[in-house]
């Protein structure tokens, strides 16, 4: 079965003056007057529902940042905009921190994408077990943490699973080069304690993520699991700066992702990437 993963798409939409809390201004500030907000592109984001209707997958995963801010409006656009999609194939995703940018925003995530919120979800997906792990809470240096009940749910997860699995999740594990992710601002906190599930549970066959938006894959233990970053989806088409938008489809079987090819965003359409897949770096 083919698998696309999408993640970062970060769709914006400028916040009411009532939601400018704390938080949420500072975000706006660096969104749109330092000018982040020009990362991104609503012609690659919508260049990727067009490029997954073409290459129609049978599922598509996201790993998270579906918003910029978690605001209402935001949540609702990416609903409208993701709807395409739904409406012709299993979509599943889970938060990232910006989806869970403020207390309030928690709720709101799983108000409109999961109402039966569980931080660990089991999903058949024919030849395998997709498993998708919310390790993301709302934190001033944008961490992440798998709480001590997450951790004992993915354990028995993995524990009961008869199939191979594919974990989900938002943060990375490890770095470009392997090395254990940083800045320790932006990472997961407890990362050494998801990796230690990974090494006793030989059903982890990969590891599927984003937040870091430039794309990069690696392995991860002492059974060098593979970790797939395709990098954002929604960003801009900035070749100067060596970035564009990114998405990843795997062929999947019983044994785990035997294939990956990257899509590219060339400004105009999504395309294999030139020489396969990560040949092109991040
Ligand atoms: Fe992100
Ligand atoms: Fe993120």
């Amino acid at each position: 079965m083919r698998l696309a993963h999408i993640t970062d798409l970060h769709l914006e939409r400028v916040p009411q003056l009532s939601e400018l809390g704390n938080k949420r201004l500072l975000g706006a500030v660096n969104l749109y007057l330092m000018g982040r907000s020009k990362h991104f592109s609503a012609d690659s984001q919508r260049g990727v529902i067009d490029a997954l209707l073409r290459l129609a997958p049978d599922r598509v995963v996201c790993t998270g940042d579906l918003t910029a801010t978690a605001t209402y409006a935001e949540f609702d656009a990416f609903k409208e905009f993701i709807q395409p999609v739904v409406a012709k194939m299993p979509f599943d995703c889970i938060p990232g921190n910006h989806d869970l940018y403020t207390g309030e925003s928690t709720g709101r995530y799983r108000e409109r994408f999961d109402p039966e919120f569980s931080p660990v979800r089991t999903i058949d997906i024919g030849p395998v077990t997709l498993c998708l792990v919310d390790v993301c809470f709302a934190d001033w240096m944008s961490r992440g943490r798998a709480e001590p009940a997450t951790l004992l749910l993915l354990d028995q997860a993995l524990t009961d699973s008869t199939k191979s699995v594919i974990l989900g999740l938002h943060y990375p594990l490890r770095d470009r080069r392997g090395a254990v992710y940083g800045p320790h601002t932006r990472a997961l906190i407890n990362a050494a304690e998801v990796e230690a599930l990974i090494d006793k549970h030989a059903c982890v066959k990969a590891v599927l993520h984003g937040h870091e938006h430039h794309g990069f894959r690696t392995t991860v233990g002492a059974r060098s699991v593979p970790i797939f970053n395709p990098g954002a989806a929604g960003y801009a088409f900035l070749p100067k700066k060596g970035r564009t938008a990114h998405f990843n489809v795997y062929d999947v079987d019983a044994s785990g992702i035997v294939g990956v090819e990257r899509y590219a965003w060339n400004g105009d359409t999504f395309e294999p990437e030139a020489g396969g897949a990560y040949a092109t770096g991040g």
